[in-house]
């Protein structure tokens, strides 16, 4: 803690100096989002995260996060200087989607619109027709479906499955998953459930469908926390990444927030629901970044124009 306070005044005091804004996502370290708020950065989904950070007039934009929200930040702001905690902090969707296996995938279904989810490298991107978010992802398909367009959709496919049943769209998914949220199990929601029956169930359509199906409310990150202050439920079950409970006990402190369990026999894994590559981002990495340039985002002019282009679509879509 005497550490972490020294890391804390530095990065206060280089953010300044170097006329730069934190840009951090819901599943990092509290200190990280705390410290985000503290000095008019933001915390929030990696939709808000891209707008926030293309929108920023500071010249370094500091994500804290996993690599494809420094990416896009790069993308949209060429001029800007991206800097992130650590650059090996990735995700399992994006790994799980090489970039030419992905492009072997499209030119086998060229009557298909490419649709990406955001959680995917900048040369998947460059191969979409639209990036999308979990926020946006269901308005973004009706839209493509009411056109008349086939999809073709990558990576995650409990995502992917969900938009499906939401939209009646024709879509062939890729096979990817987030290992976090995968992880979720429908017995052990329904166990919790048994013992606190009024709770109400908030769900991450990345986790599987058996699980989405017991949600009172499945959405993106900040739609979970918008959630959990309207639904006039005490209780609260929450099938996303831990992360999420600093901000979202904030925004209800009088509410009673579960973790929902990640083993079927409804025990609560507190270690379990987490990202693994959120985790790397620390005030001593990011204390570093600032202090040394570590860490800066390069993506090349060439991906950088094709993969703009998506993200574009992405940014002025209204539903
Ligand atoms: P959100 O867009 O909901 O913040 O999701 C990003 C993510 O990586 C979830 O696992
Ligand atoms: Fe990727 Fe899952 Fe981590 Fe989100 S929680 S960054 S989807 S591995």
């Amino acid at each position: 803690p005497a550490e972490d306070a020294t890391h804390v005044e530095e990065i206060k005091r280089l953010l300044v100096e170097q006329n730069a804004v934190l840009v951090a996502h819901y599943y990092t370290d509290d200190a990280i989002q705390q410290l985000a708020e503290e000095t008019g950065g933001c915390v929030a989904d990696s939709l808000e995260m891209a707008r926030f950070g293309a929108r920023h007039e500071a010249s370094t934009l500091v994500v804290a996060g996993v690599r494809f929200m420094g990416e896009t930040a790069k993308i949209l702001s060429p001029e800007k200087r991206v800097l992130m905690p650590t650059l090996e902090a990735t995700c399992s969707l994006d790994v799980g989607c090489p970039e030419d296996e992905f492009a072997a995938f499209c030119d086998a279904h060229p009557d298909r619109t490419v649709v990406v989810y955001a959680n995917t490298s900048a040369a998947v991107k460059a191969r979409a027709d639209w990036v999308v978010t979990s926020s946006i992802a269901v308005e973004v398909i009706e839209h493509l479906q009411a056109k008349g367009e086939k999809i073709l959709w990558a990576p995650d496919k409990h995502l992917g499955g969900y938009i499906q049943s939401k939209t009646g769209a024709d879509m062939l998914l890729w096979d990817g998953a987030c290992i976090v949220h995968e992880e979720f199990k429908a017995k052990g929601v329904e166990d919790l459930k048994s013992v606190y029956p009024d709770a109400a169930v908030l769900v991450h359509p990345e986790s599987p469908a058996s699980v989405v199906s017991l949600a009172d409310v499945a959405g993106s990150t900040s739609q979970l926390i918008k959630a959990a202050k309207e639904l006039p439920n005490r209780e609260l079950i929450v099938a996303t990444d831990r992360g999420i409970f600093f901000k979202m006990q904030q925004a209800v402190p009088d509410k009673i927030l579960f973790e929902a369990p990640t083993a079927g026999n409804g025990a609560t894994c507190r270690s379990c629901a987490h990202c693994p590559w959120m985790a790397m981002n620390a005030l001593d990495n990011l204390a570093g970044a600032l202090r040394e340039g570590t860490g800066e985002i390069h993506v090349s002019d060439e991906l950088r124009h094709q993969a703009l282009k998506p993200l574009t679509r992405m940014l002025e879509f209204q539903a």
